[in-house]
């Protein structure tokens, strides 16, 4: 048997994943102004570490999600966030592996101002803590957020994710050091 037929199947994500308002699938090219139409707001960068994006950083972004898509063995899951029944892109969700020995990955949201407060961050959210756990077999799973980013906060809270800690002055964010709350939830905790 040729070593490429004795490799171990790397466990992977089947996309797109469905839940009861959203379908979430890869990014594609053909994105750029939906994903743009959220990235260059104000509102929607006031925690993160990126944007708001020029229409440059957010084609680049785009690339970044495509390149990430053909990586083997992927680690790496940013998904557009698409609502039924029209499928329209409004906003992003991801979950990227980042320590494969200790089966750990992280997952972030960002949804387009529009469509907060109904619970879809949430509920994309869940879905990721799902495939995170029953697909990639991951044993624990991290968020992280400016600790002034109440909504986010509540997300990843309404998810059952437990605050295990605050990094002082861990990130750049807009312009200020700022701090971060760390969330967390171990396979065994997920319902
Ligand atoms: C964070 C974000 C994804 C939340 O999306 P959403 O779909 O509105 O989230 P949900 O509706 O699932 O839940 C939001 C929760 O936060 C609460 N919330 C929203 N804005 C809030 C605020 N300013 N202060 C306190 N709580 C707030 C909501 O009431 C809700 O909690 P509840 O159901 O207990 O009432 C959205 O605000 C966003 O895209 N922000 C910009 C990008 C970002 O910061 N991403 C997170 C990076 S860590």
């Amino acid at each position: 048997m040729s070593m490429r037929g004795r490799a171990r199947a790397t466990p992977s994500i089947s996309l797109p994943i469905e839940t009861p308002r959203l379908i979430m699938r890869d990014f594609r090219k053909g994105d750029f102004e939906a994903v743009h139409a959220y990235s260059s707001l104000e509102e929607v960068a006031r925690y993160l570490i990126w944007g708001p994006n020029t229409p440059a950083q957010s084609k680049e972004a785009i690339e970044g999600f495509l390149d990430d898509q053909r990586m083997r063995p992927r680690s790496i899951f940013d998904l557009a966030v698409t609502l039924k029944p029209k499928r329209e892109v409004i906003g992003g969700a991801g979950l990227r592996i980042i320590d494969r020995d200790n089966l750990t990955g992280e997952i972030g949201y960002t949804l387009h101002p529009d469509f907060w407060g109904y619970g879809l961050a949430t509920e994309a959210s869940r879905a990721l803590l799902d495939a995170g756990f029953n697909e990639l077999g991951l044993q624990r799973i991290v968020a992280v957020c400016d600790q002034r980013n109440k909504a986010s906060a509540r997300v990843m809270e309404r998810l059952g994710m437990r605050r295990e800690g605050v990094f002082r002055g861990s990130k750049l964010i807009q312009n200020g050091w700022r701090d971060e709350y760390l969330y967390a939830i171990l396979a065994e905790e997920f319902g």
